[in-house]
């Protein structure tokens, strides 16, 4: 059974693998007529849940165009809807929906939701974020490097703000990929100590830097997210505000960086609160690949964990 749960989880050459594979899903892709793509559809006849605890636009249209384009058929679920947010346990719901389908895609609150579903579902379990990782996100966000500046091995990466969900599966990507990472946002918000543990461990320089001009200098990609999570509740806003000004991407910024650096950001973006819109619509600036790069990642990712 291949779950894809985390990327610190995951063999190294897995991972290569899948990135090297949605490297080939998009070009072939974007070489193909649609006749030719439809007849490469090695998901026909299964089906594929996605499951929805938090909102979401990327990773719902992805996962369900990308499982349609593969041939299977998908079945969209809102948590709130289900008897999961209603009492039922998550490995029985795993039970049954075990019994129905062919892989669970959940987006979901606590990791150990997401345990819990891949210890007791019998079919593969792909994590599509929870408050402590967003491996999909990451998988695309290196694939998209690489196809801008070659091999991500050896280059210094900046993660600006709060260093959250998102930030925790870069550290992990980190230790797998073989890069470095530095942080630069306040104490308080620091990242996960197991995540910066495992790039170390892993031989990646993980640098903490609170101020943010030293932080980017010499660095090739730059990194900001929302100062605010789905998870985190909307009395912390102001203060995450009043605490991550410092910390917002702008154009004073980037310049610090290598002249060559690119500027990533998952989206959904605050315009103007964690990066400036100059930023985010300048040449430097990647956002809508990754969004693209989601679909051909996942992609791989579904073939991966369903061996196809
Ligand atoms: N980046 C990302 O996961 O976006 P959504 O929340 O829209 O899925
Ligand atoms: N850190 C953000 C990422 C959204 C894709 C969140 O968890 O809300």
């Amino acid at each position: 059974m291949k779950h894809f749960l985390d990327i610190h989880q995951t063999e190294v050459d897995d991972l290569k693998g899948m990135i090297s594979a949605a490297r080939k899903i998009k070009s072939a892709r974007d070489g193909k007529g649609r006749a030719e793509r439809d007849a490469d559809a090695p998901l026909t006849g299964k089906m594929v849940a996605l499951i929805f605890e938090k909102p979401s636009t990327r990773t719902r249209v992805s996962f369900d165009v990308g499982a349609r384009q593969l041939g299977a058929e998908t079945m969209l679920l809102s948590g709130a809807e289900m008897q999961l947010g209603h009492g039922e346990t998550i490995a029985d719901t795993a039970r049954v929906l075990s019994r129905y389908v062919d892989t669970i895609m959940i987006r979901t609150f606590e990791e150990n939701t997401l345990r819990e579903m891949a210890e007791y579902a019998s079919v593969p379990v792909i994590n599509g974020l929870t408050n402590e990782s967003h491996p999909c996100q990451i998988m695309a966000d290196v694939m998209t490097y690489e196809e801008h500046r070659g091999s991500i091995a050896g280059k210094k990466v900046v993660w600006t703000g709060d260093g959250n969900n998102v930030c925790t599966s870069f550290l992990h990507a980190a230790g797998q990929f073989g890069f470095d990472l530095t942080f630069s946002g306040p104490e308080t918000l620091d990242p996960s100590p197991e995540a910066m543990g495992f790039a170390r461990g892993k031989g990646s320089r993980v640098v903490i830097e609170r101020d943010a001009m030293k932080a980017v200098e010499g660095a090739d990609l730059v990194v900001a997210d929302t100062w605010l999570s789905m998870h985190d509740p909307q009395s912390a806003r102001e203060r995450r505000h009043n605490q991550l000004r410092p910390y917002q991407v702008n154009a004073e910024l980037m310049a610090e960086a290598d002249p060559d650096a690119l500027f990533m950001h998952c989206l959904p973006a605050h315009r103007n609160e964690e990066v400036t819109s100059e930023v985010m619509d300048g040449p430097q600036s990647v956002i809508f690949d990754e969004a693209e790069n989601r679909l051909h990642a996942q992609k791989a990712i579904m073939r991966w964990c369903m061996g196809v």
